[in-house]
């Protein structure tokens, strides 16, 4: 199959794209978090396709994305006031719901469960090819199952060139890192990942929040987990990743130490001068945590090269959007951390 590219900013793009979900076809989305491998939500055989695709396991459910929140009463029951009061606080945006599906959510989109995460990204094209389709539609990350998150179009084409219908360009991602899922089936809401909308916007709207143990420790790959996608190894290039914590100079020193041919290092671009001779990679800047998300996984795909032996990666401290950035480096390294400060 060739694989179409089209551009946000044609205006047949959305009509084009729309007629691809309607007749059973995969398009790639762009959304605000990460580029989507979407697909008619409500068709089993379409929602088939993204699984084959992407090499996904299918007790791993998908995200139903609808373009506007007076859909959410279509697809979901038993809404609690608080997803009305996070919709209206933060969608358009990068929050997931996980609210009771009802039975015209397929159980192929939900891996099964009763529930169904629930999103209203904020790309104005995916809204108007959602709207024009007349169906929500179910997306993953568009990246190939384990491998780092699709933050731009070529991203996508490499993971899938020649074996999806299209690819709609609209640039890259702005924030970077995956939405925010929130379960509100339980008497307390629950953070089951963290996403470009941090616990502290989430506690300001819903008062209480608990965090899932899934977001800060490795899970059993055998564990019951609330999110399912939380227990597989993620995001993460091929070589082992280690994160070196501490001030800037105690990690230079310690990577500086245990540095050998063939390492690499991920740091803030501060930190370039630091590492030179290391071959070093920045992400973004530490001073401002928006440019880390947006380059995370652009950064972790180009690191993703058999002949790396080693990454040693800086990650930022601190809430918000950072909180979604250490989950992320954190499970590319398998929780794999070394406090330089006890090091030295
Ligand atoms: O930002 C995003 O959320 C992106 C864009 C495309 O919208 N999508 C995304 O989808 O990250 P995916 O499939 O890569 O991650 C969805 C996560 C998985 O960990 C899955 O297990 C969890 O959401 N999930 C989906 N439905 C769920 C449900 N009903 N209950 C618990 N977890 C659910
Ligand atoms: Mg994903």
């Amino acid at each position: 199959m060739k694989t179409r590219l089209l551009s946000a900013a044609d205006p047949d793009a959305p009509a084009i794209a729309a007629d691809i979900i309607k007749s059973g076809g995969l398009v790639a989305i762009p959304t605000e978090t990460v580029y989507g491998l979407g697909a008619n939500g409500l068709d089993e055989q379409a929602v088939l396709k993204i699984f084959e695709a992407k090499g996904r396991p299918q007790d791993n459910p998908l995200i139903l994305h609808i373009s506007g929140p007076e859909q959410i009463e279509q697809f979901c029951h038993h809404i609690p006031q608080a997803a009305y009061d996070l919709a209206e606080a933060f969608w358009p945006g990068p929050l997931t719901m996980v609210l009771p599906a009802k039975d015209v959510v397929p159980r192929r989109t939900t891996a099964g469960l009763d529930t169904v995460g629930i999103r209203c990204p904020d790309s104005p094209v995916t809204r108007e090819i959602i709207r024009l389709a007349g169906v929500p539609i179910a997306a993953p990350s568009a990246n190939i199952s384990g491998k780092p998150s699709t933050t731009t179009a070529e991203h996508v084409l490499h993971d899938h060139d020649g074996r999806i219908d299209a690819i709609v360009d609209g640039g890259p991602c702005r924030v970077g890192v995956e939405s925010t899922i929130v379960d509100l089936t339980e008497r307390r809401p629950r953070l089951l990942r963290p996403g470009g909308i941090g616990p502290e916007q989430l506690i300001s709207v819903l008062g209480d929040l608990v965090v899932d143990k899934a977001v800060t420790a490795q899970v059993d790959k055998d564990a019951v987990v609330k999110a399912p996608g939380m227990k597989y190894r993620h995001y993460a290039p091929t070589e082992p990743v280690v994160i070196v914590s501490g001030s800037r100079e105690n990690a230079a020193a310690y990577i500086r130490a245990h540095f050998e041919p063939g390492d690499r290092v991920l740091c803030f671009e501060e930190e370039l001068p630091l590492y030179d001779g290391c071959n070093p990679l920045s992400y973004g800047r530490e001073a401002d945590v928006n440019t880390l998300s947006a380059g995370l996984f652009a950064a972790l795909r180009e690191l993703d090269d058999p002949k790396i032996h080693q990454v040693y990666a800086r990650c930022p401290v601190g809430g918000g959007v950072a909180y979604a950035v250490q989950n992320r480096l954190k499970k590319a390294a398998a929780f794999h951390i070394v406090d330089a400060e006890e090091e030295i």
